[in-house]
């Protein structure tokens, strides 16, 4: 399915993938990783994965829907997974994943869920237009009804 616009190309999303491993320096006194940091990992996976949709300077506009479920450990390797759910008309919603996984084992779990609002920017830092989103299958039809859910409310928010 396409949601093509006349004067706008569409595009598929890939899903961009992020691995890191838990340092010490990255750690609370539990052994277990600092939110701040699982967060910017997801901001830096959300980045990528707009700039790789869009091909457009991106600055991250808010994040929603935020879920810390279960911790991550030292030592662990951590993988984000991003794709560009959504898009406005200069906006893009990414849903970031993110994974651990035992380094000797092998067990993988889901830790965190996010989503990012990322906008295009040209010149002077003014929204740009992005590519509308090609929908390939059900699963990234029912990620738009999400991420369209998501622009709703901010647009709610920033009206009221
Ligand atoms: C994001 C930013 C470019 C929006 O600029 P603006 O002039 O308010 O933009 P507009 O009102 O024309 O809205 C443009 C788009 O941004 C979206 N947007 C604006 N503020 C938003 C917010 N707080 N959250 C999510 N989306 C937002 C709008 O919904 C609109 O999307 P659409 O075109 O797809 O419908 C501007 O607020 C900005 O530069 N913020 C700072 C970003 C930043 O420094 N981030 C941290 C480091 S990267």
């Amino acid at each position: 399915m396409l949601t093509s616009q006349p004067d706008r190309p569409s595009q598929i999303a890939a899903e961009e993938r992020m691995a890191d491993i838990v340092l010490p320096n990255q750690s609370n006194g539990f052994g277990t990783m600092f939110g701040g940091d699982v967060m910017a990992m997801m901001d830096k996976a959300a980045a990528i994965a707009a700039l790789r949709f869009c091909r457009q300077p991106v600055v991250t506009a808010s994040t929603e829907r935020i879920d810390f479920r279960t911790p991550i450990r030292q030592n662990e390797i951590i993988e984000a997974q991003a794709r560009v759910v959504y898009v406005g008309r200069t906006s893009m919603v990414v849903r970031v994943r993110v994974y651990a996984e035992h380094p000797l084992l092998g067990d993988r779990r889901i830790c965190t869920t996010g989503y990012f609002s990322m906008v295009a920017v040209a010149r002077e830092g003014k929204p740009a237009s992005v590519p509308m989103l090609s929908l390939e299958d059900e699963e990234a039809r029912e990620e738009w009804t999400i991420g369209e859910e998501i622009h709703e409310t901010i647009q709610a928010r920033r009206s009221g």
